[in-house]
């Protein structure tokens, strides 16, 4: 089994251009309400939560997220960055991209982004993103917490057919396990490249994200559509928006929710 602590992550890490306060626990229930919790009882910036297991793993819409002891990388970062609320969303592009780009690197694996913020290799979700935020002043963000679950060794579903047939893990992939610590510390080194100039880097970030996310150019299903009539993906806007053609010859803009790849 690998080693998971600070020392192992900071080892690996380096000099970065933020003090990263890492903090890492055998089990909590979910390292993003941890963060949260903290944020609103007043805790700085630029905290690294890391568990080696969660007992109650938030996905996307309200959805439980599987974080079996061991197996998995299960971080939150808490920040609070001086950004409109509206503008959040560049975070949450940033971290798909980050952790795609510390795959490839580390790992030689080619992670795609499925909108808004799965990584799939080989039609199958390694890695889900949940970002939630809190409205400050004004418009700007008080904090965003970044959550990332990222599926590292072999996961046992259980007997569940249909989840094994979505989900993989780096093991699966790789034919290997690979060091949590080095591979936290490399999506950690790569976000903090970005977030030390955002303005400057997310440019760039959301060209690779519009290179990766395959969802360009083939027919969708809406999850707010009972009908599930076919849309066109179009691309991806600069607020990260879902840009689809509808059934009608209209366009529409989605910001949230889920779409399926049409399979008939
Ligand atoms: C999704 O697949 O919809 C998003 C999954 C996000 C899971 C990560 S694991 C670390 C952090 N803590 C949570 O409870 N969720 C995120």
């Amino acid at each position: 089994m690998d080693l998971l602590t600070p020392q192992a992550i900071a080892q690996h890490l380096g000099a970065t251009t933020r003090p990263w306060k890492l903090q890492v626990v055998e089990e909590t229930d979910s390292t993003n309400t941890r963060l949260k919790q903290a944020a609103k009882a007043g805790a700085g910036q630029d905290i690294v939560l890391v568990a080696d297991h969660q007992t109650a793993g938030r996905g996307r819409l309200g959805r439980s997220f599987l974080s079996p002891a061991g197996s998995g990388i299960y971080m939150s970062l808490l920040l609070r960055p001086a950004l409109p609320m509206a503008r959040c969303t560049d975070l949450t592009v940033a971290a798909a991209v980050c952790v795609a780009r510390a795959l490839g690197k580390l790992c030689g694996l080619q992670a795609d982004i499925k909108w808004v913020n799965d990584l799939y290799v080989g039609g199958k979700k390694l890695c889900g993103i949940l970002t939630e935020g809190t409205l400050g002043q004004k418009d700007m963000a008080d904090f965003v917490v970044v959550g990332i679950g990222l599926n590292v060794g072999r996961l046992d579903c259980g007997g569940d057919a249909e989840l094994a047939a979505i989900v993989t893990s780096l093991e699966e992939e790789l034919g290997r396990t690979v060091d949590r610590s080095e591979l936290i510390a490399a999506i950690l080194w790569e976000f903090d490249h970005y977030y030390a100039d955002m303005e400057q880097n997310h440019p760039a970030m959301l060209e690779e994200y519009r290179r990766r996310m395959f969802l360009t150019g083939k027919e969708v299903t809406l999850s707010t559509d009972p009908a599930k009539r076919p849309h066109l993906v179009l691309g991806v806007d600069e607020n990260a928006g879902l840009l689809v053609r509808t059934p009608d010859g209209g366009t529409l803009t989605l910001q949230s929710g889920e779409v399926s790849i049409r399979t008939v």
